[in-house]
């Protein structure tokens, strides 16, 4: 091995600094508002466990792995995997596959924003019980009211890119892990007092059954490939985002720990979500397959009716801010890295620019809501052929390189010392899952979903 390299935007400041960053990343959007009604459309319990299986065999070995390449490489996703090619004596256009990464967060930021900006304008309306005692016809004008509303989006969607940039100018122990610190533990205080006035609805053994009644008819060969898909984006892989935060990783904190944490938490998060949003909208006879709006249309209409809604709708909105932001500033970092290693700017600069232009490219999802909505690429609207294109396909592929790469093209020896699991049994099995079982697994899913198994 060289020796060892340091990353020129600083560390985090401990193990548990990065395990609460990283964890901050994962449990977001994804969680609350994607998984539920995902699971919704493709009819809850086996769709879980193929989620489950996807974040056990792909998604953990995976992040590792991640996490791996970015503190042997010190340096952004690109660079990163750029250097460790050439020290391993394997071509160097391997970075290509760390610039795909990096630009596939900041397509996802440009979406993400905007769907955060849903979040925060709910707040507001909450809060302002504009929800209290309204019918279903109101409660669906106050989303479509909303989402119809080009300068409304805009204004939302700039508020949250001007946070996300005000966090990650100020670099990494100064503003991602400051933020992280605060945000992260009163989000998961939020979902617990959530979580204990869902049980109040007495409905949560339905919410139960929902999530886990395996109905394997339910399950299409596209539900697969979106249960894959999600399992990638909930754990933030292939996106920049951990290989970044991996860069800024203290050199003895021992990765497969970290890892399995986040990783637990992660799924934690989204379960108890689930458990926590399907008996509401059963308490109140709506439909769990209700798409998208699953969280702005249902639960205002439960939430509406029930006692002390106004405060738990509030409760529930700023907790979904929080865990929207805390993966916002991991999905920018990763630009932000690559012009300041690349293009020599400032911190300050690299902000700017790598925040306006994701802000930019976020106007499409803004206006595909609205006055853009007739524009689709095979039928889908700007919003949802960005979703697909990013979360079932390129997520995914890149995935499959990043394996590829770590288990074929790394050295033997590098990798067993960087990971130093404990059991030697462990390493062998991520050599096999990461070098065989993870490439056949994508490979079969993607196979299936177009239609050629
Ligand atoms: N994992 C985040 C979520 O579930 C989204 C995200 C994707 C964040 C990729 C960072 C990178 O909401």
């Amino acid at each position: 091995m060289a020796e060892p390299r340091t990353s020129i935007h600083g560390l985090w400041s401990s193990r548990w600094a990065f395990i609460l960053a990283a964890t901050g990343a994962a449990v977001g959007l994804g969680n609350i508002w994607k998984f539920p009604y995902i699971a919704g459309q493709n009819g809850g319990g086996a769709f879980v466990i193929v989620y489950l299986i996807c974040i056990a065999f792909i998604g953990l070995p995976l992040l590792m792995t991640e996490i791996m390449i970015g503190r042997m490489g010190r340096q952004n996703p690109s660079n990163s995997m750029g250097t460790l090619a050439v020290e391993a004596n394997v071509s160097r256009h391997w970075h290509w596959v760390g610039l795909i990464t990096v630009i596939t967060g900041a397509l996802i930021l440009s979406y993400y924003s905007v769907i955060a900006g849903w979040a925060v304008d709910y707040v507001f309306q909450s809060a302002a019980g504009h929800f209290t005692d309204g019918t279903v016809a109101h409660i669906n004008g106050l989303f479509t009211s909303l989402i119809s509303s080009p300068t409304r989006l805009l204004f939302w969607h700039s508020c949250v890119m001007g946070a996300t940039m005000g966090v990650v100018a100020f670099g990494v122990e100064k503003g991602l892990e400051r933020a992280v610190k605060y945000l992260f533990p009163t989000m998961l205080v939020l979902l617990l007092l959530i979580v204990a006035y869902s049980i109040d609805t007495g409905y949560f053994s339905q919410g139960v059954n929902f999530l886990f009644h395996m109905n394997f008819h339910a399950l299409k060969p596209s539900s697969v490939l979106v249960a894959m898909g999600h399992a990638f984006f909930t754990l933030s892989i292939a996106t920049g985002s951990i290989m970044m935060y991996g860069a800024y990783l203290p050199a003895e904190a021992s990765i497969p720990k970290a890892a399995a944490f986040i990783v637990i938490a992660d799924t934690l998060v989204a379960l108890v979500a689930g458990l926590a949003i399907f008996p509401i909208v059963f308490a109140h006879g709506l439909q769990p397959g209700a798409g998208p709006g699953l969280i702005f249309k249902s639960l205002p209409i439960a939430f509406g009716h029930m006692p002390f809604g106004e405060v738990f709708a509030t409760i529930f909105f700023v907790m979904l801010v929080f865990a929207a932001f805390t993966s916002a500033i991991s999905l920018l970092e990763p630009s932000v890295a690559w012009l300041i290693e690349n293009m020599h700017m400032t911190r300050f600069k690299a902000t700017g620019i790598a925040g306006g232009i994701i802000w930019f490219v976020g106007l499409g999802t803004v206006f595909s809501f609205n006055i853009g909505d007739k524009i689709t690429f095979l039928g889908k609207n700007f919003f949802d052929s960005l979703d697909y294109l990013t979360a079932n396909i390129m997520l995914p592929l890149s995935g499959l390189l990043i394996a590829l790469f770590a288990a074929w093209r790394l050295k033997k020896a590098t990798t067993l010392n960087e990971l130093n699991f404990k059991n030697g049994i462990y390493y062998k099995s991520w050599r096999i899952v990461l070098g065989v079982v993870a490439p056949i697994g994508i490979s079969l899913v993607f196979l299936g979903a177009i239609g050629l198994l």
